[in-house]
């Protein structure tokens, strides 16, 4: 399929576009990533006109202030998830727990607003989504997932999405969508979505963690000696977009004592840790401060090895890391820093 391509109708549009990667492509699995699509127009069209600074006077369960965009959001996935009849059980992080959605085929992780303490100044937000294989999200890791996409609300709506190796029946794929709002469909804006081993553009997330963070730091002076170009907003959605889209780039979140993980592995990091992996990329567990040291001390072990993010067991539901995504090289070099001892 040429990158222009537009599937003939709603409802076979992204049957179209996903039969060129994988042509015995499971129609739940395309069940499912529809109703993911429609979910995220839906949103899409919402945010024009939604209050960005409404409360919705709630918390999720993690103690985070909850806006009304954030409670539409979840409640429009849940709806589209449940319609679907393909998904078994969904969580997301405003509802972080296994929920009956009445199919079976899938399971999907998601959250629904990627960046509510930045929408009111009208910064670009996303929704995040994790689809693995059967029944179940427990016990699983990234690396499990038979898709993942994250759709990105900006003066666009583009959706990137990934398909795993064990979908396509080869390597895994990454490819970027556009919203057509006047027509309600999704074209292929870029047909696949490569990440160059090296590229000089940062996004240091978490970066209050440098202060007691020596590696951390350390790496950030190295990005700034080497000058690097900064394209920070800080969502997470948007940050890693601008690598997937201009193929090159680091992002990174590390946590320190002070200012401990907060990024969630099922519903952000493992989605997006198979969207950076697919496109060439690579993801890894950023490693608290002096790790290495500590597992060299202890008589080694693995504890201070660099990791994938997709390797990394979801054994309960509000599992939180620290991660960096790039390029090969970039994330070679994230890796030389923070797991020096
Ligand atoms: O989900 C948490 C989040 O909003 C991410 O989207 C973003 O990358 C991160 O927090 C920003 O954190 P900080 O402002 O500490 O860099």
């Amino acid at each position: 399929m040429t990158a222009a391509a537009v599937a003939t109708s709603p409802t076979d549009w992204l049957d179209t576009i996903l039969k060129d990667y994988a042509p015995d492509i499971d129609p739940k699995l395309v069940k499912t990533l529809s109703a993911i699509a429609t979910a995220c127009e839906g949103i899409s069209r919402h945010l024009w006109t939604a209050d960005g600074e409404a409360k919705a006077g709630s918390s999720n369960a993690y103690g985070d202030d909850q806006l009304d965009i954030d409670l539409y959001a979840d409640h429009i996935i849940f709806e589209e998830m449940k319609a679907s009849k393909c998904v078994a059980v969904a969580a997301s992080e405003e509802k972080p727990q296994e929920l009956e959605m009445g199919g079976e085929g899938y399971s999907v992780a998601f959250d629904p607003l990627d960046g509510s303490s930045i929408i009111d100044a009208n910064f670009a937000v996303g929704s995040i989504f994790g689809v693995w294989h059967g029944r179940g999200l427990q016990g699983r890791t990234g690396r499990e997932q038979a898709a993942s996409c994250m759709a990105v609300y900006g003066p666009r709506t583009h959706l990137a999405l990934a398909l795993a190796g064990s979908v396509t029946r080869g390597a895994p794929v990454a490819m970027d969508l556009l919203l057509h709002p006047e027509k309600r469909l999704w074209t292929v804006s870029k047909a696949k979505l490569t990440i160059a081993p090296a590229g000089k553009v940062f996004a240091p997330g978490n970066l209050r963690a440098t202060s007691d963070h020596p590696q951390y730091k350390a790496l950030f002076d190295h990005w700034v000696g080497q000058r690097y170009t900064l394209r920070y907003t800080g969502g997470m959605v948007p940050d890693v977009y601008y690598s997937l889209v201009k193929g090159k780039g680091v992002f990174a979140n590390v946590p320190s004592p002070s200012a401990p993980a907060k990024l969630r592995l099922l519903y952000e990091c493992a989605p997006i840790a198979l969207l950076v992996e697919a496109a060439g990329g690579r993801s890894v567990v950023a490693p608290a401060p002096g790790a290495a040291a500590a597992a060299a001390a202890a008589g080694g072990g693995g504890a201070a090895a660099p990791q994938s993010v997709l390797d990394v067991v979801a054994d309960g539901m509000d599992v939180r890391l620290g991660v960096c995504y790039g390029g090969v090289d970039e994330v070679a070099t994230f890796n030389r820093f923070m797991f020096a001892s």
